[in-house]
Formats: C-alpha cells, sequence, structure tokens
C-alpha cells in the first residue's frame, strides 16, 4: 500500500487520544456554526468512549462548548428496552453527555429498541440521517468479533439500519453489564455497514489488549463481512486512534 491509501492510525496515551478526538468534535461544531448549521455527530456507546463523553462535558461546563447546533445519530439500541430502560442505549447517552450538556433533546436520535414495525423503525432512521443532511463524524468503537455498530460478522457492504441478531461473544462482553447473559437482549436495531460508510469522516477509537488481534485484521486483513471493521479500509477518511496496547 502507498502512503495515500494508507489508513491513518494514531497511537497514544488514552487521554490523549480522547482529547485530540474533542478537538475533532469542538471544531465540527465550531465550523458548522460559523456556517449557521447543524453539526452531524454519530455516537457510540460501550466502554471506550465514556472519556471523550466526559471531556465534551467538561468543555461544555468550563470552557462554554455549545452544543446548539449538535445533531446526534447514535449507532444502535438493544431490542426490547425502551428508552427509559437503566441498560438502555438511550440512558447511557442521557447520562454520560447529553442530559450533561446543552443539546436540544429534539435533535439526538437513536434507533428505537422498543418499535411496533421493525422495517418502519428502520426506514425512519435512515430517513431522519438524511433529512439533516448526513453525518458529518461518526465515532466508533469495535467489538472482539470485528463488529462496527451492532453489524456482526456476516454483515455486507450494503447493509443499512435494520433489526440483527447479536453474536455469542458480544452478549459475553454485555454480560456482567446485565447481571448475567441471560438478561442481555438477543437482538438489536443498529446502522448498517453501508450507513456507517456515508460519514464524511469516521473516527475509530480501540483502547486495551483485548482489542489488538481484531484490530490488526480490521486494518491489514482482507476486506470481507467476516470482519465487518475491514469495510473501513474502502472509506477515504477513517482515522484509527489507538492506545499502546490495542496497537501491538
Ligand atoms: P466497548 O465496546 O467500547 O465496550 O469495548 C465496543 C463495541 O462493541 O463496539
Amino acid at each position: 500500500m502507498d502512503n495515500f491509501t494508507k489508513p491513518k492510525v494514531l497511537v497514544g496515551k488514552k487521554a490523549d487520544l480522547m482529547s485530540r478526538l474533542a478537538d475533532e468534535v469542538e471544531m465540527g461544531i465550531r465550523m458548522r456554526a460559523a456556517e449557521n448549521r447543524g453539526f452531524v455527530l454519530g455516537l457510540a456507546t460501550g466502554s471506550t468512549p465514556i472519556p471523550l463523553y466526559q471531556e465534551l462535558v467538561r468543555r461544555h461546563r468550563e470552557e462554554g462548548l455549545s452544543f446548539q447546533n449538535v445533531i446526534t445519530f447514535n449507532l444502535d439500541e438493544y431490542e426490547g428496552l425502551a428508552p427509559d430502560h437503566p441498560k438502555s442505549y438511550h440512558a447511557y447517552m442521557e447520562k454520560h453527555l447529553f442530559g450533561q450538556v446543552d443539546v436540544r433533546p429534539e435533535r439526538t436520535f437513536l434507533p428505537l429498541g422498543n418499535y411496533e414495525d421493525e422495517s418502519r423503525a428502520a426506514q425512519y432512521y435512515e430517513a431522519k440521517i438524511r433529512e439533516f443532511g448526513g453525518i458529518d463524524l461518526q465515532i466508533l468503537g469495535i467489538g472482539r468479533d470485528g463488529h462496527i455498530g451492532f453489524n456482526e460478522p456476516g454483515s455486507g457492504r450494503e447493509t443499512r439500519t435494520r433489526r440483527v441478531a447479536l453474536a455469542e461473544v458480544t452478549r459475553e462482553d454485555a454480560a456482567s453489564g446485565f447481571g448475567g447473559i441471560e438478561n442481555v437482549p438477543t437482538h438489536a436495531m443498529t446502522m448498517g455497514v453501508a450507513t456507517i460508510l456515508e460519514a464524511r469522516r469516521i473516527i475509530l477509537i480501540a483502547t486495551g489488549e483485548g482489542k489488538r488481534e481484531v484490530v490488526q485484521e480490521a486494518i491489514n486483513g482482507m476486506v470481507n463481512s467476516a470482519v465487518p471493521a475491514t469495510f473501513l479500509q474502502d472509506h477515504s477518511n477513517t482515522a484509527w486512534y489507538l492506545d499502546a496496547a490495542a496497537a501491538g
């Protein structure tokens, strides 16, 4: 691979990575505000981005960073969990970010977990993203099995927002938070791979040794649906933010 196509990888201390990422978010917000436009931010859940949200909240409180012109779209939600369920990603976002900054609640979107009609819920979500002009910056984590969002192995490049079955390893990783794997939902609603790849810029954050193998595979492996994160190799504006343990 020549330098032009090489994926952009930034390796650093976790706190520094989060601060760089917060800089990118802040720059996007300010740039769009100067144009009198909204900044469309794609958000991830899980343990990895929590320090990013803490840093954004700090900047809001101490430096006056405003989220008034921010529109957010989360990647996914567990099936069957109402927004006020404590283990829902709706509740996670409320706790870690939305409840602590001045984002307008009507401009924070997550896929619905307790939908009645799955295809209507999925289409509604795709339409909302389009209505706001597409995602400017998508923040991603990566699962041990190479999932992005809840696009588990087998998810193709053309997939869009839809209902999916969760992989066993994903449910295992979530088990402690739910008090046992038997309590972890078996399905979820997730943005698709194609939905994610339409973001103008993508930053994937991975920290810790447990992610090392999958990160190597995602960056250097053959692009295919067995490791959905490999599809990011085809996106021209993706950066990988890794701590030393994940970078290997
Ligand atoms: P984690 O999850 O941040 O909790 O490791 C990442 C993911 O599953 O995408």
